[in-house]
């Protein structure tokens, strides 16, 4: 695999999601691996990524000289790129001309990296200092304004880099680049396909599981639907998938799981209904995290029970998590990443669980996931639903929440979310929460009668993964459809308004 080394910016994932784009298997370890770690992974090839940090300030991660040596092709971004010229005796300076965004590169010799490119393109900066001269060796092939080595490469030694940003999608040509350096310059081959991966991770389970019952909780979301049908297509009847009804779902979701989920898939599915449960524990609730903790606390216990449930007749020693590639990096990629996802998956599972964890969805990305679910056949309607927090719409009633409420944000949730499909716009609206301001009234005017009804809030987002957004621009037509339907058709709704607010600094729920 290729081994992307994080130098601490938040770009090393969006350059391993964009070297998997190639189809090349890439992973992420931190700047701190010493160079024995990254080799013990045989990798096919480095790329250093940027970072934060001046290569000459104080305590700047240092890339180890070694690391050139060792005959593996290298692609240094940003801060790597100007660590890799620091390492092998370039000239690294402050030219007292910072670039911040948006510049020009310009091509002076282009090499293997920027073959078949136009001379001048827009790219994406971040940068104080700069590469004044390339090490021995090295051929300088594009400058900026502020940099006058903006790329370089060595094709004997198999070492490249530029100083901007090739994985942003503001930098023209940027997949083009990292390709030239994967296929060209390291020798990479595009094997890493949706359907390479459920063939190595059928394999992996099989292995993992033998002939043991394994049990998957399902969410009605994307993660646990792909899990459960990778593992089914590895153990088929070996695998259990259960579904809890809390009472904080919305319209037609229970029922949509429970026709869609077996039929499609033919795995068998428990559904445990808990909505009364759930509803007395939140009753008088209102503080976010406390609401949290308690459909997490209610979540575990109906789960349990569904176990001991099933259990009587079959033996269940493994459990699905939908555990995702960025949690497994966030938490730092070790052993302790399991536990951190739990809480996010399955609303938190207890410290003393009586199973073993599957996790096939580990090394992927949200959008591998999405395309493993296309390859195992699953139906456009799973694969592309939006993400959908694990309290629901616990999480999307501000105020206190009650039966009541919960039907009125149901109602208006539903016709959001129909209004949106029939747009065509659901793939480039990443989420769309509808959020109940429940203590909040205002004053209106409904078929000649004052009213004195809530608002709800419209929160479309884009994002590629959730850690920032952008607020969605729905268009105006779209917007009035869905205000017209729902205080027309909601009674206790009079106002609709539109959250225009990116995150940061919003989070995308409201709570
Ligand atoms: P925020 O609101 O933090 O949300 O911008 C980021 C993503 O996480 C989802 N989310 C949750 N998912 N349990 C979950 O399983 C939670 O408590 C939770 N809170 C937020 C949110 O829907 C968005 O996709």
């Amino acid at each position: 695999s290729v081994i992307v080394i994080d130098f601490g910016a938040q770009y090393a994932q969006l350059i391993a999601r964009r070297v998997r784009e190639a189809k090349v298997f890439s992973e992420i370890m931190p700047h701190t691996a010493s160079v024995a770690q990254i080799m013990a992974k045989s990798p096919s090839a480095i790329i250093l990524s940027g970072g934060p940090q001046s290569v000459y300030a104080p305590g700047a991660p240092q890339v180890d000289p070694a690391l050139f040596a060792q005959g593996v092709p290298v692609f240094g971004i940003c801060y790597g790129f100007q660590a890799m010229a620091d390492a092998l005796g370039g000239r690294v300076a402050r030219t007292g001309l910072s670039e911040f965004g948006r510049t020009t590169a310009s091509v002076d010799a282009p090499g293997t990296l920027l073959a078949g490119l136009p001379t001048a393109f827009s790219i994406w900066m971040s940068h104080g200092d700069s590469v004044q001269d390339a090490p021995a060796g090295f051929m300088p092939l594009a400058h900026t304004p502020g940099a006058p080595v903006a790329a370089f490469e060595d094709a004997d030694r198999r070492l490249a880099g530029v100083q901007w940003h090739p994985e942003v999608l503001h930098s023209e040509h940027g997949q083009t680049i990292l390709t030239h350096f994967l296929y060209d310059i390291a020798g990479c081959e595009p094997t890493w396909t949706p359907a390479s991966i459920v063939d190595d991770a059928v394999a992996a389970i099989r292995a993992q599981v033998g002939d043991a019952a394994v049990l998957c909780g399902l969410s009605g979301g994307v993660d646990s639907a792909v899990a459960a049908a990778l593992v089914h297509r590895a153990i088929g009847d070996q695998l259990t998938c259960a579904f809890v009804d809390h009472g904080l779902l919305r319209a037609g979701e229970r029922e949509q799981v429970m026709q869609d989920f077996p039929r499609i898939t033919g795995i068998k599915l428990v559904v445990a209904d808990a909505e009364d449960r759930f509803l007395s524990a939140l009753a008088g609730v209102t503080e976010p995290e406390t609401k949290r903790k308690i459909i997490g606390r209610e979540f575990i216990r109906t789960f349990e029970q569904t176990v001991r449930d099933i259990d009587a007749d079959a033996h269940i020693e493994y459990l699905v998590q939908g555990t995702l590639y960025p949690d497994v990096v966030e938490s730092g990629g070790g052993e302790g990443a399991a536990n951190i996802k739990s809480h996010h998956n399955v609303g938190g599972l207890p410290d003393d669980l009586q199973f073993k964890l599957i996790e096939p969805l580990r090394t992927l990305f949200k959008d591998e996931v999405r395309a493993v679910g296309t390859e195992l056949g699953l139906p456009d309607e799973m694969v592309w639903r939006h993400p959908f927090p694990g309290p629901g719409l616990g999480i999307r009633i501000i105020g206190e929440v009650t039966k009541e409420r919960l039907d009125i944000l149901r109602q208006a949730d539903a016709i959001a979310r129909h209004e949106l499909t029939e747009s065509g716009l659901d793939r480039e609206i990443w989420q769309f929460p509808i959020v109940l301001l429940a203590d909040v009234r205002s004053v209106g005017v409904q078929g000649d009668q004052r009213t004195y009804g809530h608002p709800v809030v419209l929160r479309p987002v884009t994002s590629e993964d959730a850690m920032t957004a952008d607020w969605g621009r729905l268009p105006y037509d779209l917007l009035e459809k869905i205000s017209t339907r729902i205080t027309n058709e909601v009674r206790e709704i009079n106002r609709v308004v539109v959250d225009v607010t990116s995150k940061p600094p919003g989070t995308i729920e409201w709570e």
